[in-house]
This record gives C-alpha cells, structure tokens and sequence, in this order.
C-alpha cells in the first residue's frame, strides 16, 4: 500500500514537534492511526492526550496512553490531525472519518496544529474530494434544501452515526474558491452542527509524506510549533 506508506512517513516525522511533558491533541483516521503509533515509542515522555473521537481514544487507551476530557486541559501546544485534501494555504477538507465537530474544537484549542498526509491530498484548489458535513437529523432535508441552492449535490452518508449523535452530509460540486467565506455561509445554517472546511482556522504546518520522504510546508514563518 503505497499511500499507507507515506502516510506513515507524514505522521512518525510529526515526532520531532513533540515536547516533552505535555498534552497532545490526535486526531482521527488512517493516518493519525500511524501517529498514535509513533506517539506510543515515547508514550513515557508525554503527559497525555485529547482525542478527536471514540475509535482514536480507544487506540491510544489500548497503548496505556492517558485520554483526557479537553475540559479539563487549559494548555494543547500541539495538534496532529489527518486531512481529505490540504492546499499551500493549509485550509483543508476533513471529516472523512466523521469525526469532523470534535476535530474542529480540538484545532481551536490548539496552539499549533499540524496536518499530516501523503502526497495524495495536497492540491491546487479544494473540493475534488466531498464536502462533510454534520448535520442534527431532524435537520438533514432542509440543509439540504439549502446546499442545493449553494450549487452543492448533498448525498446523506449511510449507516454513519457520529460521536456526537447526528449525520453527516458528503456535498459535492461546491465552489470552494473562496473556503473561508463558504465556511462561514455553511456554519450559518441552521441544522449545521460543523462543516468539514477547515479554512478560518487551517493548520500551522503540513508535513506531506512523499516518496522522497517527509515535505514540511509552513504557512507563516511564526507559529506557536
Ligand atoms: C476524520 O474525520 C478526518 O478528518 C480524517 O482526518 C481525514 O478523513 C483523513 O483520513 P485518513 O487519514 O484516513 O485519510
């Protein structure tokens, strides 16, 4: 598996921005699979995490890693987090795993948030992959509706239950020439519980698993990284 190779290229080189003694935010999916294993090599030198979901806590707890409630964190230096698509501008497409709302609030928190991928995702312009989005259930026609009328093409994901409770909406076909402000237009829609664009808050740095090993792009020559 080609991509999986890369991916855990992309995650183990997310070590070096590991500080001892603090508490790391993880995200969910495939590739923050291989980051937790990374993470378990110096699981001694870390003082916990937060996880973005149930699947991700539950590998993390299974390495004897500590999984703490963000409630009770007021510091997260650090966030790794896997990407559907990232572009040079480090907004991205994420929630393929479904895991998008716990994602979104965990990269808030975070002083610095680093997306691993391989090479796979990065592109020019987003929005070749679906647009996720999660949804309150009694919500899913309207918002819908509403998609619709943003040029979107909404297909509900079936057999998906987030965390959270609620479903999730792939849309396809969206303009996202503009990610923020779609960002903003989608959030505001009432039955919108987070939508899968993270462009407002994108990641600080993405290290990009590529065939010739791990490429670091940074957004701004300062981040808290
Ligand atoms: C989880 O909800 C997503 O945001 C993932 O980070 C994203 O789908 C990438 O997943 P893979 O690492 O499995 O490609």
């Amino acid at each position: 598996m080609v991509h999986d190779e890369l991916k855990k290229t992309a995650s183990w080189a997310a070590l070096r921005y590991v500080r001892s003694g603090t508490i790391i935010g993880v995200g969910t999916g495939s590739t923050t699979a291989h980051f937790i294993d990374a993470l378990a090599s110096i699981k001694n030198q870390i003082a916990g995490t937060v996880s973005s979901s149930e699947t991700s806590s539950a590998k993390l707890k299974a390495y004897g890693i500590p999984v703490f409630d963000l409630n009770d964190v007021s510091l997260l230096p650090l966030y790794v987090d896997g990407a559907d698509e990232i572009n040079d501008q480090l907004q991205m497409i994420k929630g393929g795993g479904a895991a998008l709302t716990r994602e979104k609030i965990i990269a808030a928190v975070a002083d610095c948030f680093i997306c691993v991928v391989d090479s796979s995702k990065k592109v020019e312009i987003l929005g070749h992959a679906p647009l996720p989005i999660e949804v309150i259930p009694m919500a899913r026609s309207y918002v819908s509706r509403q998609l619709i009328k943003l040029g979107g093409c909404p297909k509900h994901r079936q057999n998906v239950i987030t965390d959270n409770g609620n479903i999730i909406l792939d849309v396809y076909h969206l303009n996202m020439r503009n990610p923020v402000q779609l960002e903003k237009i989608i959030n505001s829609l009432t039955g919108v519980v987070t939508v899968g664009l993270f462009a407002e808050r994108g990641a600080d740095i993405a290290i990009i698993g590529t065939t010739r090993g791990a490429q670091i792009l940074q957004k701004n020559y300062y981040t808290k990284c």
